[in-house]
């Protein structure tokens, strides 16, 4: 079986996650190519990819490819694909019975940023609906927005396209179209229910969205059922991603109003997520002090974002910023050192330290992470060989590290996975 990951903004995050959740699940898999938009992989088993891309925060869309079509590198995708959307195709591997008016969406993916492809998708919808109309199906077709060759989620979502009719996707290499259906996209609305409607926001403190805690979670790749620290929770935000990825969680934070909020959130992500009691617990404490409040506590892998320093609307002066790497390596030195009282030989940490935005592509990074190695702490490489040589896009730090960002911050978040 091949499937299409489709891949989120930050893909070299999205591509790692994926790498630790297959592997997690024991999923026998083989990644076939990869790009900055899309990883096609090979499955010995179907997928379950509706449990797949719930797990994901890092994927936005599953694809199923039903065939391979062989390209010349000069061929346009349409000309690769002229013989192959006849009507009997379409409706036996591609339509859902639906009795109403159909509707279908038509997105192209690339795995070579050099294959043009401008008006491809339109001109391949357009060929579909002929076709179909010309046996006396009416349907409706959905184009991708202009400067774009992919539908998005919300677009697939709010035309009701996966009840309707099909998502039809196109995935060109300069070799080869893979060709196929959306089978689920990332339920954005969830996402989003998961951060806004929680009762304590604090934006002051920069809040992780649910989609990145997820990933980080992800990339501890622990078993579930096992037993995720956040020594700095906030308000709660890895810890209600840990729960529902089915992990037990364990919060604490140095601030009584963080705590009261992470209370609150997590009460309230309780009664909305139907989880059972008895899944997390928090206490007030710093993260230099934390093996006290949960002595006796088996503790498996610490996700946290830790304390970023203050936020900023404009890049402050260098001078600010060596202040702070200075402070919040100090405060790291110290956790680290006391998580070697509550981590076995092998857990894993997934951390973030704050990035300065320099501009569009730069970042001043941490100076110094030695404490890192001097505690007797590995960096881990989130990618195996096979993959680095698949996917040569990769974008990370010398030292490993990825970086996600967001437009509007000067304050990016550098994630390091770490080894005991
Ligand atoms: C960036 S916030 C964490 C945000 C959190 N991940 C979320 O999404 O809500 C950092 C938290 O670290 C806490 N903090 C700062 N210094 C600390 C320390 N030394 N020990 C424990 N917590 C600390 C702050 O009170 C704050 O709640």
């Amino acid at each position: 079986m091949i499937y299409a990951l489709i891949l989120g903004r930050v893909y070299t995050l999205s591509l790692a996650e994926i790498v630790a959740v297959l592997k997690r699940g024991n999923v026998p898999s083989k990644i076939l190519e990869a790009s900055e938009e899309a990883v096609i992989i090979e499955t010995e088993q179907p997928l379950d990819f509706e449990k797949l891309q719930k797990e994901l925060g890092g994927t936005i869309q599953i694809v199923k490819i039903i065939d391979v079509i062989k390209k010349r590198e000069k061929d346009s995708i349409n000309f690769a694909l002229q013989n192959y959307f006849t009507p009997s195709k379409l409706k036996k591997d591609y339509f859902k019975d639906y009795s109403g008016k159909k509707q279908f969406g038509i997105s192209v993916f690339l795995l070579d940023k050099k294959i043009q492809a401008f008006g491809e998708p339109r001109r391949l919808g357009m060929f579909i609906k002929k076709g179909l109309q010309n046996q006396g199906i009416s349907l409706r077709a959905v184009f991708p927005e202009f400067n774009s060759l992919a539908l998005s989620s919300v677009a697939i979502t709010k035309n009701q396209i996966l009840q309707k009719g099909a998502s039809i996707c196109a995935i060109a290499s300069p070799i080869h179209v893979y060709v196929g259906k959306t089978l689920c996209v990332q339920d954005f609305e969830d996402y989003g229910r998961r951060d806004y409607q929680r009762p304590m926001r604090d934006e002051k403190q920069g809040m992780l969205p649910p989609k990145v805690a997820q990933i980080m979670v992800n990339l501890a790749e622990l078993p579930k059922g096992k037993t995720i620290l956040d020594p700095f929770c906030g308000a709660g935000t890895i810890l209600q991603e840990a729960i529902l990825l089915g992990y037990k969680a364990l919060g604490s934070d140095i601030s009584k109003t963080a705590i009261r909020g992470a209370e609150a959130n997590l009460e309230w992500f309780r009664n909305r997520y139907k989880i059972a009691p008895g899944k997390y617990a928090l206490e007030l404490s710093s993260a230099e002090a934390v093996s006290e409040p949960f002595k006796g506590k088996k503790i498996d892998s610490i996700v946290s974002e830790g304390y970023l320093g203050p936020l900023y609307a404009e890049l402050p002066k260098i001078s600010e910023i060596n202040a702070n790497f200075e402070q919040i390596s100090h405060m790291w030195a110290k956790a680290l050192e006391e998580f070697k009282k509550i981590l076995e030989k092998g857990s894993k940490i997934v951390f973030s330290m704050p990035a300065y935005k320099k501009n569009f592509r730069e970042y001043i990074l941490f100076p110094q992470i030695d404490f890192i190695s001097n505690l007797g702490y590995t960096i881990e490489d989130l990618f195996p060989t096979a993959v680095r040589k698949i996917a040569p896009f990769i974008k990370e730090t010398e030292r490993h590290s990825i970086i996600y960002d967001r437009k509007d911050q000067i304050v990016a978040r550098e994630i390091f996975v770490i080894k005991n």
